[in-house]
């Protein structure tokens, strides 16, 4: 019905073009359809086309009905925001179990709760159970993709894998390797972890919509032997991911300075270990040298900021601006040291760290960096973070006004921006209505709140 009331009033046209991403020297301009639709095609689960609602039913039902075809199914979302689904670029599935932990600081939060609540994921039905319990909160709060660790029992990547390929979500992890500065029990000798990687690559690597990340946890958990291991391993392949921490708290630097005194600094040992490169994420990024920034540069090293984690763990402000300006930043939640799994709230922890820097974020780089932006940031935006025909149909439904406060705040908006500033701010797991994965909807909120 045309003449259905729209929550997010007036589209408006964005007049403030320079706060907008660039990618590839094209500026990504946001796009809004007031009274849209969304084309998907059930049978490969991919987008067919976009546009207003009206030429969407012309092009699709009636022809389908004037020539005789099956006819269209039409799912009517009015009042409901669609959106790309969100992607999360690092998060800990394990840690699901340990989320808000008290009172520490990354070192002893990593020893007193982490690796104690890590060590439980040899068995192989708390893997099972975690991973889909993990996988169905990621889809409650309306993110599709991650980059994700598991733990260093490869039964943990296994497990996820086997849950993420049921559902049919693009999702990305490996084994984590760790072979010394943790319990006996989550260490892995540097071959055998390294075989178990390269197992779970054949078995998993590209089968459906699934990627492993060759995954060392962090420097001080892995010899150097190890890491060098993971770097060759990372050399042999060209589509392979790789993921680690990188200067997140200045106790990990001054340890890490301690086990590699001969090394410049902390990225220089992942950097001569061959760990680097365009398909690295690093997380955090927080105590960086100008002579890091630019090696980050040099080898496109990609970082993912995690502000809700920074803030929890006290670990420190994240210079957005800064590291964009030498390159690629993506947004993640980075649970169980970052408290949300909801993109939207860790959008609002970005843009308070930004605050306090004085550099605040608009909600069109904030929900752009959480769909297309994090998917340019895996190499994933060739498949996934927008509605570009023949793009896998990942998206969310949206209920702007879902709670009271919501409804009565965007009573008052007036621009399409405010709107959406006020949904980052305020959103979270409860505006997300529906979630669809490659064309089938894998979660739908329960109307019994
Ligand atoms: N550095 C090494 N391991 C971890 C982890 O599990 N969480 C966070 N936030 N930082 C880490
Ligand atoms: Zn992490």
């Amino acid at each position: 019905d045309g003449n259905a009331p729209d929550p997010l009033k007036t589209p408006t046209v964005i007049t403030d073009t320079e706060l907008l991403p660039v990618i590839e020297g094209v500026r990504i301009c946001p796009e809004y359809i007031a009274d849209g639709a969304l084309v998907v095609d059930d049978a490969t689960g991919c987008i067919v086309d976009y546009g207003s609602r009206q030429a969407m039913l012309a092009d699709y039902a009636d022809t389908a009905a004037q020539e005789g075809r099956e006819p269209v199914k039409i799912h009517d979302h009015r009042d409901k925001l669609i959106m790309p689904g969100f992607i999360d670029t690092h998060v800990h599935y394990p840690q699901i179990d340990m989320i808000a932990a008290y009172g520490e600081q990354l070192l002893d939060w990593l020893n007193n709760y982490t690796f104690v609540t890590e060590a439980n994921f040899g068995d192989p039905k708390v893997a099972h159970d975690t991973a889909q319990f993990f996988l169905n909160q990621l889809l409650a709060n309306g993110t599709t993709s991650a980059m994700v660790f598991s733990t260093s029992h490869p039964l943990s990547a296994e497990a996820f894998f086997t849950e993420s390929h049921r559902l049919n979500t693009r999702m990305i992890t490996g084994n984590v390797l760790m072979d010394q500065n943790a319990p006996a029990p989550l260490c892995v000798p540097a071959e055998q972890s390294i075989r178990d990687t390269q197992d779970i690559i054949d078995n998993w690597h590209e089968r459906g919509r699934q990627h492993v990340a060759i995954t060392p946890r962090f420097a001080i958990t892995s010899t150097p032997k190890q890491l060098r291991m993971a770097g060759d391993l990372y050399a042999s392949y060209d589509s392979v991911y790789l993921q680690t921490h990188l200067a997140e708290n200045r106790d990990e630097v001054v340890f890490v300075q301690t086990l590699y005194p001969n090394h410049k600094g902390y990225l220089d040992v992942y950097d001569d270990m061959g760990l680097l490169g365009r398909r690295t994420m690093l997380a955090h990024g927080i105590y960086l040298e100008t002579s890091e920034y630019e090696r980050l540069r040099d080898t496109g090293t990609q970082i993912a900021h995690c502000p809700t984690s920074n803030l929890f763990l006290g670990s420190g402000l994240f210079d957005l601006p800064k590291t964009l300006s030498y390159t690629g930043v993506s947004i993640a939640t980075d649970v169980g040291a970052g408290t949300s799994l909801s993109m939207l709230t860790t959008l609002s922890e970005a843009y308070k760290v930004q605050q306090l820097q004085s550099n605040p974020l608009s909600a069109h780089q904030g929900l752009y960096q959480i769909t297309l932006g994090n998917a340019q940031s895996l190499l994933l935006d060739k498949k996934i973070g927008n509605f570009m025909p023949s793009k896998e149909a990942d998206f969310v439904v949206i209920n702007p006004g879902a709670t009271a406060l919501l409804e009565r705040r965007m009573a008052q908006t007036n621009t399409l921006e405010e709107q959406l500033f006020v949904l980052m701010m305020l959103g979270d797991d409860r505006v997300i209505e529906q979630t669809v994965v490659a064309g089938v909807s894998r979660y739908q909120k329960s109307n019994a709140l």
